[in-house]
């Protein structure tokens, strides 16, 4: 299997999520392959206070920390010719967190005009893992049926709906423990120790 993971950011609420994710994602044996949506860049700036030089994704700006060098492979989610478009483009598998309900719709009627969707669809019919974190409240009729037809089409639906029973003290332990599931769904190996009465 390839050690390659795609990664969507996109305009949903829970930039939190995302940034978590891809931290966790860069300290595991992965090349994360990274596509930002355009309109993820206002989400981040509003809800994590973070603006890019030059309104460029630049993943040290996000992280806060500096990224060992050939971690993370940056593409422009306008170029839909960057080799994740392709279905040739190796990869375990692609995340998208967090997923609006827009990218989520344009993946169920299978219209994809932009990377995220293009690469998320490459994977849906080559059969690789596609796991989508959409955030919303509450959900529309229509919302849902997209939901299902994603499912049935083999994406793991996994919404931004965090546990408690590991009662976290921090916003930070909640993020973790949907990170877990999020890397437990993409069949990752990895350190994040929140299981329900895991003796491990
Ligand atoms: C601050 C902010 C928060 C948003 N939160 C959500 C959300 O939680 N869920 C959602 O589906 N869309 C949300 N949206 C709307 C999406 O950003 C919008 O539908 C956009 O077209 C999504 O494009 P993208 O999927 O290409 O990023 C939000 C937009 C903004 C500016």
């Amino acid at each position: 299997m390839s050690n390659r993971v795609l990664m969507g950011i996109t305009g949903a609420s829970g930039a939190i999520y995302g940034r978590a994710l891809l931290d966790e994602l860069t300290r595991l044996d992965v090349e994360v392959h990274l596509i930002v949506s355009p309109t993820s860049h206002i989400v981040i700036r509003e809800e994590l206070g973070i603006t890019f030089p030059g309104g460029r994704f630049d993943p040290e700006v996000y992280l806060g920390r500096a990224v060992p060098r050939g971690r993370i492979v940056m593409h422009s989610d306008g170029d839909l010719a960057a080799p994740p478009a392709s279905g040739t483009f190796r990869c375990a598998g692609m995340v998208i967190c967090p997923c609006s309900m827009k990218t989520l719709g344009t993946l169920a009627a299978g219209t994809g005009s932009n990377l995220v969707t293009r690469a998320a669809e490459a994977c849906l019919k080559e059969r690789r893992r596609l796991v989508v974190v959409p955030r919303e409240t509450p959900l529309s009729l229509i919302h849902l049926r997209n939901m299902v037809t994603l499912t049935e089409a083999g994406a793991i639906v996994l919404p931004a709906m965090p546990g408690f029973y590991h009662r976290p003290q921090t916003i930070d332990e909640l993020v973790r423990h949907l990170v877990l599931k999020i890397l437990d769904a993409l069949g990752l190996r990895h350190t994040i120790s929140y299981r329900w009465k895991d003796p491990d």
